[in-house]
């Protein structure tokens, strides 16, 4: 079964196509990926007409990519998978429209992805995928999660963000910086240059005793500082101050992925999400994780951020255990929020 993934939630346009056979992992025959980061950047964050009309763009291009690549052509196809959401709405359309426009062409079915479920499934595509059940951190720029997976389309929510997100913390500080889109990579590499315990800046709900996040505290605690460093601000003061930021979100991240793992009594964890590509995040976790027996799972580097591989791969995996209902009914359902 060849599955066809379409990913337009936010500012990537992502295609790829899976193979899945009746049971095993389904391999990745082929992904193409087109960032709108460029073209964003001048704005200092994503303009959601400019990314559904850069989808349109691009989505057919990286459809026939991923297509000779793949050794593969239109009539292989026997499903395609999109991103019903959450992301923006416009953008969301283009990659349903585009998904249903062709099964529909291909006589084919259908199939809606949760993007979240996506990243969440994205482990399984690494060289050593991890089995079930584990802990799940999921870290992307709208949601800060820890979840219970006992199985695909089996998830316990255990706690989550109770205002901003991991992602988020990082991109408003880096815009407070005055750092460019997007702002994660951009406060980690600045980061490299200061000391993690320069600042001291809250660590909200550490101790709260649930699993619970908070960061729109520390958002303000940042703020301050950058007003109180006023102009003549040094590199150097920049630099510390962005570690410690990044210790801030890192030191919660792990303690709290710490208790999920004690609290569940389970061995392993995987981390999936943009913020799962942070250095130091990966560094502090697997340290911590080593001590305690726990094995750490991440996705490919490359597809932490946003694809279409976990997409498809989504799919897949829902298709194989007859969890997702594959529709030759072509609506679109984009699902935003
Ligand atoms: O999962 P993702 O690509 O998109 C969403 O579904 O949100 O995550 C994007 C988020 C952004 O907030 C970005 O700044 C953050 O992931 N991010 C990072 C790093 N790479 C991406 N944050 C910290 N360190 C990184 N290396
Ligand atoms: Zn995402």
């Amino acid at each position: 079964m060849n599955v066809l993934g379409v990913e337009s939630s936010c500012d990537e346009t992502g295609v790829a196509l899976v193979d899945a056979d009746t049971s095993g992992v389904p391999k990745l025959l082929a992904q193409a990926l087109h960032s709108q980061i460029d073209m964003h950047q001048a704005y200092g964050g994503v303009v959601p007409e400019l990314a559904s009309r850069d989808h349109i763009r691009r989505v057919l291009p990286l459809t026939g990519h991923v297509l000779s690549e793949s050794g593969r052509s239109l009539e292989d196809i026997d499903v395609v998978a999109y991103t019903r959401g959450p992301g923006l709405a416009g953008a969301l359309l283009v990659g349903a429209g585009v998904a249903c426009a062709l099964a529909a062409a291909l006589g084919k079915p259908v199939v809606g992805v949760h993007h979240l479920e996506g990243h969440l499934l994205s482990p399984f595509l690494a060289a050593d995928p991890p089995e079930f059940p584990f802990v799940a951190l999921l870290v992307s720029g709208g949601h800060t999660q820890l979840m219970r997976v006992d199985d695909v389309g089996s998830y316990e929510l255990l706690g989550e963000t109770i205002d901003d997100a991991a992602g988020e913390a990082f991109d408003k500080s880096a815009k407070m910086l005055g750092l460019g889109y997007p702002g994660g990579p951009a406060l980690a590499r600045l980061a490299e240059f200061g000391s993690g315990d320069a600042f001291e800046l809250p660590r909200p709900l550490l101790h709260s005793g649930n699993l619970d996040f908070s960061f729109a505290g520390l958002k303000t605690a940042v703020r301050t500082q950058v007003l109180k460093f006023g102009t003549n601000v040094c590199e150097q003061d920049k630099a510390h101050l962005a570690a410690s930021t990044q210790q801030a979100i890192v030191d919660v991240l792990v303690k709290k992925s710490l208790a999920a793992l004690k609290q569940t009594g389970l061995k392993r964890l995987v981390v999936a999400g943009g913020v799962g590509a942070n250095a130091r995040l990966r560094e502090q976790l697997n340290a911590a994780c080593a001590k305690r027996g726990v094995k750490v799972h991440y996705p490919e580097l490359a597809l932490c951020t946003d694809n279409g591989a976990m997409i498809a791969l989504a799919a897949a995996m829902r298709l194989q255990r007859g969890l997702a209902q594959p529709r030759q009914e072509y609506g679109f359902d984009v699902q935003p929020r």
